[in-house]
């Protein structure tokens, strides 16, 4: 199975600028690694036009639980799916913070992608606090059970799962290689209980939060983990094209 790698963009590049983006990155790819980036809202169709030649697949970094209404300033699952982006991450903890999106909220946002036909990555992750309290397994198991609520084994194909401790987002911060195999292995046992053992060997689960061209060497052989979903060090291709080559 391929490693999967995605940059997500948060609030930065403008079109243009992900358009000398593209034209770098493409020259980075590697053959079994699958690669992905989450632009900007406003740069999403012509990231699609972008990337038509290179396979590189882009998606949104998150989508409003409703089809439609008076949301002033949201974006809906099928909006994004008319501009070609073929996924969208969900439940990101920047969202889960400042735009207080419950475990409720993110399982409807993912009912929402899957409808509209668009594939999702679940990102969930624990606090500094959260961990220190020895609470990691409880918050992963509760995010996944209230995250996957009411979807189908037969959708999981369509689900990403990524692993992102909150205190190591944007902190130069990163666990211990043993503490990623034990959440790795907290989230595969709980989609094999959900569902079963072959779902969750199948299923594509990433590591992110400071992720870089150094430590994702590291990272990359840490057992369970399919890929990395990297902030900061994704918006420089050169440095990306590093974490890909790592991944390989
Ligand atoms: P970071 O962000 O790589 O800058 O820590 C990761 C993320 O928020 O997905």
């Amino acid at each position: 199975m391929n490693k999967v790698v995605i940059a997500n963009f948060k609030m930065n590049k403008t079109i243009d600028e992900t358009l000398n983006y593209v034209k770098a990155l493409s020259k980075k790819l590697k053959p079994n690694v699958t690669v992905g980036f989450c632009p900007p809202y406003t740069a999403l169709a012509s990231a699609v036009k972008d990337t038509k030649e290179s396979g590189i697949l882009v998606g949104a970094q998150n989508i409003h639980e409703e089809d439609k209404g008076a949301y002033t300033g949201e974006i809906s699952a099928s909006m994004v799916k008319e501009t070609g982006a073929t996924f969208t991450l969900v439940g990101h903890s920047e969202r889960r913070k400042y735009n207080k999106e419950t475990d409720k909220v993110v399982n409807t946002k993912i009912m929402k992608a899957l409808k509209a036909g668009l594939e999702v990555v679940l990102c969930i992750g624990e606090s500094l606090n959260e961990r220190n309290r020895n609470e990691t397994n409880d918050v992963l198991t509760r995010q996944l059970y209230a995250g996957l609520k009411d979807v189908y084994g037969n959708e999981l194909k369509y689900i990403s799962i990524a692993y992102e401790p909150v205190w190591a987002i944007g902190t130069g911060k990163i666990p211990t290689v043993k503490q990623i195999e034990e959440a790795m292995k907290i989230i595969r046992n709980n989609i094999t209980a959900l569902y079963s053992k072959e779902l969750a060997g199948n299923m594509v689960v990433l590591y992110g939060g400071s992720v870089d061209p150094v430590n994702s060497k590291e990272i990359s052989k840490v057992k369970g983990v399919s890929g990395a979903l990297v902030g900061g060090a994704g918006l420089d291709p050169d440095k990306f094209g590093d974490i890909i080559a790592n991944f390989s």
